[in-house]
């Protein structure tokens, strides 16, 4: 191995007096994908939003290919080649690919104006040579999001770019675009791109990784060699305790319990093509499906984001008109949805503020600033781990993760009688992940009724009593937990359509 690409030492950081980055240690070889990995909160954006120039280190020093660089602001971090892909998307879905890639960084011709011509031919240039299959003159808005991914980093490439920050990438990605990434990871390695990949998911990381670090309370833990890791080690180090697999266990299970909600023929103009199931009361019935398949959209429809263009809603036996989230929170239902950050959280609001926010009318708002509101959001932050030094800070400042938490906590805090959950350990890390998963048992034990969308199979089949599995925005298969044995089986389940 020859020179780093990048070094790292000593990096410190403190928000407000707090540190959340302690002496950190950070390398990356030329055309490595290295992991970097750790619990919530453990100071990963962090590290990168320095590297990026989004935050200036307290200390320590930066070497990029063997020479101290200074870092001061994102432009001095893109003429470093270093470029970083945020969860958050930063396209502009009315603009075409092309607009997107070039914005604020136009071709020019004489007199100043833009040359659109150019701008097209070097966007099919970089599109042509990642292979991918779009045009620079589509719209984003009308691409799925797995090629706003392949935008995203056809951009940073058009900045030439030595090292490549992903953060989370997969999380709104389906398998197959997943891999279809991973392919294209492979050959931005073969150019000799260096790529820092932050990730939750396990497999993932022993599938396309070369390295690993782990992080844990801003602090390096360990750096070694992918080969020299197993998943347990790798769990061990995150956790700080040995984790137990995911498992099913049998719950004191309200059997037979009566329906709470009976959805018949329900349809939307959003992929939802006539769903019929039941949902009894402490059950927790398993959503499966491939991504497009109405999983999300049926959530929506429940929860009177989409309107109705057919069907009916029961709660307990009675037909409810649910036509706006206001409608289903009064019929005792809680939406957890996929993409937490966007639609779950007002991220300017403190964390207190977040999480009582859909209890106000329990509550009263004269009562949300004095004891019982503080009483109630401590009780939640603590409850679920939420890392965060006061319940007072704004959302904004905590770790993707534990704003995650903060969403949770937000419904909970409602007690309702239904609780939807889309894809509930997106983003959340190893140990969180079975604390979510606990707690879902303990809510179905304590008689409440739990609708849970997932991908991942292990999660599934670990607490779901019942699984539906959709395709086509409809139903077409129901399984009791003890009618499928393994993992491959459901797999197969839903893949056979
Ligand atoms: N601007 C800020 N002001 C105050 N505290 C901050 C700020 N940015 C981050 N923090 C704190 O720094 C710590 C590390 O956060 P960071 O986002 O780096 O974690 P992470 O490892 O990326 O976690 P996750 O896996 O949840 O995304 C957290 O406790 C967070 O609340
Ligand atoms: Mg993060």
């Amino acid at each position: 191995m020859g020179t780093p690409i990048l070094e790292m030492s000593q990096i410190s950081k403190s928000f407000n007096g707090i540190k959340v980055l302690d002496k950190v240690h950070f390398e990356l070889e030329k055309g490595e994908v290295h992991a970097l990995m750790g619990g919530n909160g453990a100071g990963k954006s962090t590290l990168m939003k320095i590297l990026t120039g989004v935050y200036e280190l307290d200390e320590g020093q930066i070497k990029i290919a063997g020479s101290d660089v200074q870092i001061h602001n994102t432009t001095d971090a893109e003429s470093h080649g270093v470029s970083m892909i945020f969860q958050e998307f930063s396209l502009i879905p009315t603009l075409t690919v092309a607009e997107n890639i070039f914005l604020g960084r136009e071709p020019k011709k004489a007199f100043g104006l833009i040359d659109d011509k150019k701008s097209v031919a070097r966007t099919k240039e970089l599109l042509d040579e990642l292979n991918v299959d779009i045009k620079p003159d589509d719209i984003v808005a009308d691409l799925g999001v797995g090629y706003w991914q392949m935008t995203e980093i056809a951009k940073a490439l058009s900045k030439e770019t030595k090292i490549l920050i992903m953060d989370e990438p997969t999380s709104s990605l389906t398998k197959r675009e997943t891999e279809v990434l991973f392919a294209f990871i492979d050959r931005l390695k073969n150019k000799g791109i260096s790529i820092i990949y932050i990730s939750h998911r396990m497999d993932e990381i022993f599938q396309i990784c070369d390295r690993i670090t782990i992080m844990g309370d801003g602090r390096h833990i360990i750096t070694a060699k992918t080969s020299e890791l197993d998943m347990d080690s790798v769990i061990q180090h995150i956790a700080g305790k040995n984790m137990e697999k995911f498992e099913w266990k049998d719950r004191k299970r309200v059997s037979n319990g009566s329906v709470v909600l009976q959805v018949k023929n329900l349809k939307t103009n959003n992929r939802v093509n006539g769903v019929d199931f039941e949902l009894h009361q402490g059950e927790v019935l398993g959503i499966a499906g491939l991504m497009g398949s109405g999983r999300t959209e049926t959530m929506r429809a429940l929860f009177g984001i989409d309107p109705l263009t057919g069907g009916d809603i029961y709660i307990s036996g009675k037909k409810a008109t649910i036509r706006s989230p206001k409608d289903a929170i009064n019929n005792g239902l809680a939406l957890i949805p996929e993409d937490r950050r966007v639609q779950g959280l007002v991220l300017e609001h403190q964390v207190m503020d977040n999480i009582l926010l859909p209890s106000l009318s329990k509550i009263t708002k004269v009562l949300v600033n004095d004891k019982k509101g503080k009483q109630i959001s401590e009780e939640w932050v603590k409850k679920l781990n939420i890392k965060t030094d006061s319940i007072y800070k704004t959302s904004r400042l905590l770790s993707g993760g534990n704003q995650q938490k903060i969403v949770f906590a937000k419904w909970l805090a409602n007690s309702p009688d239904i609780i939807m959950l889309d894809e509930p350990t997106i983003g959340i890390d190893i140990r969180a992940k079975s604390e979510i998963i606990d707690m879902v048992r303990d809510l179905a034990d304590d008689g409440k009724s739990i609708l849970l969308v997932s991908s991942e199979m292990p999660e599934l089949l670990a607490v779901s009593d019942r699984i539906l599995v959709f395709h086509d925005g409809k139903v077409v298969k129901q399984f009791l937990r003890e009618e499928i044995s393994s993992e491959e089986d459901l797999q197969h389940a839903i893949q056979g359509f």
